[in-house]
């Protein structure tokens, strides 16, 4: 039997998720006191500066960061932080307040600090991402059937899924990619793609392996699984059950999404 068709998906999802709920975020109003009575000698020039240490952070989802927000008025009237985040503690000195901020799960997150100051308010932003690089690329054994192989490659513990790109090689050669730009989901996944072509003579003993990358805004985090060799011999009874359900569903992705971290972080919403 062939498969003359484009790759089709299939899509299961472990748990009944809502995709695309972005961490509530709070507009911040950017307030500006009255004019007249700035106390710098300069019109033009804000009357005091505000600084948020450090401005953009990437961190592993879960983790706790902490931010500083600074200011150079010698007495603020206080310092506020605005964001849909979980707030920990707080360190203050004179000109500065130090908030931490726990459990980071969502991909994007924008955090606004304001500092009042004779009476004028200006503030300043931080962006936070949270990101996982797979714990692990595994690429099944080849399988051999009819004039086809299966390929099945498992991501897995990857975060967010839907900056990730997986892509199958032979040698150099990519044999097929796939975004999961789709999937904007909140947790940890397990992905595990499925792909089967034609076999040609020449693929024999070909080695293949599989790509997970992650574009994060630039910065590309890539993992790659041991290299398999395309053979035409037996394969295990597993692996052959495995194929038959590969071959019923054409070409598949399996995301199976965390449900204890979804109930988690819908438990986090509701109590903000
Ligand atoms: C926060 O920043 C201010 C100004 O840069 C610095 O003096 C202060 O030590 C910092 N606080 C912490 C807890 O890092
Ligand atoms: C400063 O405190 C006043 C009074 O408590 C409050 O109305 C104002 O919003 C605060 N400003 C900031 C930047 O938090
Ligand atoms: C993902 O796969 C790992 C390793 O196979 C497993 O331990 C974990 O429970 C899986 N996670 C989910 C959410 O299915």
């Amino acid at each position: 039997m062939r498969f003359l068709l484009p790759l089709s998906l299939l899509v299961l999802l472990a748990a009944a998720y809502q995709g695309g709920g972005s961490a509530r975020r709070r507009r911040a109003v950017w307030t500006q006191g009255s004019e007249d009575n700035s106390p710098s000698p300069s019109d033009t020039e804000a009357p005091f500066r505000v600084r948020i240490n450090p401005s953009f952070k990437a961190v592993p989802p879960g983790s706790s960061v902490w931010l500083n927000c600074s200011s150079s008025c010698p007495l603020p009237e206080n310092s506020s932080l605005h964001t849909g985040l979980q707030r920990g503690q707080t360190l203050r000195g004179s000109n500065w307040v130090s908030f931490q901020l726990l459990d980071v799960r969502a991909w994007s997150s924008d955090v606004h600090c304001f500092v009042t100051c004779a009476g004028v308010t200006l503030g300043a932003m931080a962006r936070i991402h949270a990101y996982k690089q797979p714990h692990s690329v595994i690429l099944e054994p080849p399988v051999f059937e009819g004039s086809e192989y299966t390929l099945r490659c498992h991501v897995t513990h990857v975060f967010p899924v839907g900056f990730l790109v997986v892509t199958l090689q032979r040698g150099d050669r990519v044999i097929y990619s796939e975004s999961l730009k789709r999937f904007t989901g909140l947790d940890l996944a397990n992905v595990t793609l499925t792909h089967a072509f034609p076999a040609r003579p020449r693929d024999l003993w070909q080695p293949v392996t599989c790509h997970a990358r992650l574009n994060l805004d630039g910065q590309v985090v890539h993992s790659s699984s041991a290299p398999m060799t395309l053979t035409v011999f037996a394969w295990s009874t597993a692996s052959k059950a495995l194929a038959s359900t590969s071959i019923a569903a054409l070409v598949g992705i399996l995301l199976i999404v965390g449900a204890a971290y979804l109930r988690k972080y819908l438990l986090m919403q509701s109590r903000q």
